[in-house]
């Protein structure tokens, strides 16, 4: 039933409407629930969706007016949404334990003081969120602020939000889903449609990756092809928690579960008629190297640029602390565990002065069996200092809220919450894992 790659045309997931607007704030009204798409070309499938859709509606948001949105959970069990990438305190921040019954209501207040950023939200359940994340629940959350309207980005229909995940399917087209079997995931889905197309203008747009998979990679590389040799230059100009200092070309990024990163590419380099394919490297059949394909159009106006200078950078002083995390599949219970536990709501590995910035070493010790893991810290933006010792580059440099883990390897972060007082989950977001209990939490204290 999986069509042939590049069959299907993209779809963007549509926007959310609010209910009522005010000086101050924006309100939404969504319902959790049970709904079927067609993903795969004349089949129905069941999944769960914000207000039935996937993936859900995309929340626009303004820096610095607050955006209140409504969940209804019209399911038969429990529910909790997590924006993930947002500042907020940690009673807005969809903890598991903070669940929305069926059928009950849930107000999420976000205030959005933050900068410009591609942020996701999606569900967080105690145990579930992988199976949850699988069956549709996540969508787009797009902060956009003063600074970056004046900058001139391509935008509108220009700016373009990208879903990337894989799926597994069974005979009837249904989803299925058994934890961590990520290796008969293979069917690439782009805002829930199957390796799509999209025409474009021949022009520049902006590209907002995000990997919504639970547990693959991509190395995605834009070319004429089958993708062999050098990509063709992208610019990238954001990472997780916004816009990188500068513009910086990239000829492949790398991708691990939820981090984002958004790229400017210049259409206009290719002869109409031209078929530009984004390639997953990291992909091992046709399946998994094909995302999807840009067609390119006719040259158009384009008043859109990319200026020299984008945000802020992203640097959080000196540390006073240095900490070590330990992520590793402990054989003899056959859990994943952080620091040699797996989750309950009550643990507090660790105590943090808001405004301290500290150092925390994150370990990956699964080197046999080999198992990739990566880091997610809630509530905050981390900066990445380095990666085996080696300092990164690219969109890793910028502000970041996940970074991937090598498997017998490690990273350096800086870490300081500047806002609120409170429990913050961080956790492998390779959600089978996190489900499987891979999480932690950090308490912040004054
Ligand atoms: Cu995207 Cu704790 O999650
Ligand atoms: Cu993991």
């Amino acid at each position: 039933a999986v069509p042939p790659p590049f069959s299907v045309p993209l779809t963007v997931p549509e926007a959310a409407v609010p209910v009522r607007r005010t000086a101050t704030t924006d309100y939404y009204d969504m319902t959790i629930k049970h709904a079927a798409a067609e993903i795969l070309p004349g089949v129905s499938t069941s999944i769960m969706g914000y207000d039935g859709r996937f993936p859900g509606p995309t929340i626009r948001a303004e820096a610095g007016r607050r955006v209140v949105v409504r969940q209804t959970n019209a399911m038969m069990h429990e529910t909790v949404v997590h924006l993930h990438g947002g500042l907020v305190p940690p009673g807005q921040d969809g903890h598991p334990a903070d669940a929305i019954a069926p059928g009950a209501q849930r107000q999420y207040v976000y205030d959005n003081r933050q900068p410009s950023a591609t942020l996701w939200y999606h569900d967080h359940s105690h145990h579930m969120e992988a199976e949850m994340v699988f069956r549709g629940l996540a969508g787009f959350y797009l902060v956009k602020d003063p600074r970056e309207r004046g900058l001139g980005l391509p935008s509108g229909r220009y700016d373009v939000p990208l879903m990337l995940r894989d799926a597994r399917f069974d005979e009837q087209g249904q989803f299925l889903f058994e934890m961590d079997d990520f290796r008969y995931r293979n069917t690439l889905l782009v805002n829930g449609r199957p390796q799509p197309y999209m025409r474009v203008d021949a022009r520049k747009y902006r590209l907002r990756l995000l990997n919504g998979s639970n547990e693959r990679y991509f190395t995605l590389r834009l070319g004429e092809g089958e993708g062999q040799g050098e990509g063709d230059a992208m610019t990238v100009i954001a990472s997780d928690g916004g816009l990188l200092p500068a513009p910086l070309t990239a000829t492949s990024v790398m991708l691990s579960p939820a981090e984002r990163v958004d790229v400017v590419v210049d259409f206009s380099r290719y002869r109409p008629g031209t078929q530009v394919v984004l390639h997953n490297t990291d992909g091992t059949s046709e399946e998994t190297t094909n995302v999807m394909r840009f067609d390119v159009g006719h040259r158009v106006p384009d008043f859109s640029r990319v200026p020299e200078r984008l945000g802020r950078a992203a640097d959080l002083g000196e540390a006073i602390v240095t900490r070590d995390v330990n992520m590793n599949l402990d054989l003899t219970i056959g859990q994943f565990v952080i620091d040699g536990k797996t989750f309950d709501m009550d643990r507090v590995d660790t105590r943090i002065k808001r405004g301290e910035t500290e150092i925390w070493r994150v370990h990956n010790r699964d080197v046999r069996p080999s198992v990739p893991h990566n880091f997610h810290v809630h509530g905050t933006h981390f900066q990445v200092l380095d990666r085996n010792g080696q300092p990164v580059t690219g969109h890793e440099a910028g502000r970041k809220d996940t970074v991937a883990v090598p498997i017998g390897g490690d990273v350096r972060i800086k870490v300081r919450f500047d806002r609120y007082l409170g429990r913050y989950l961080y956790h492998c977001h390779l959600l089978d894992h996190s489900s499987m209990g891979m999480m932690a939490q950090a308490e912040v204290i004054g």
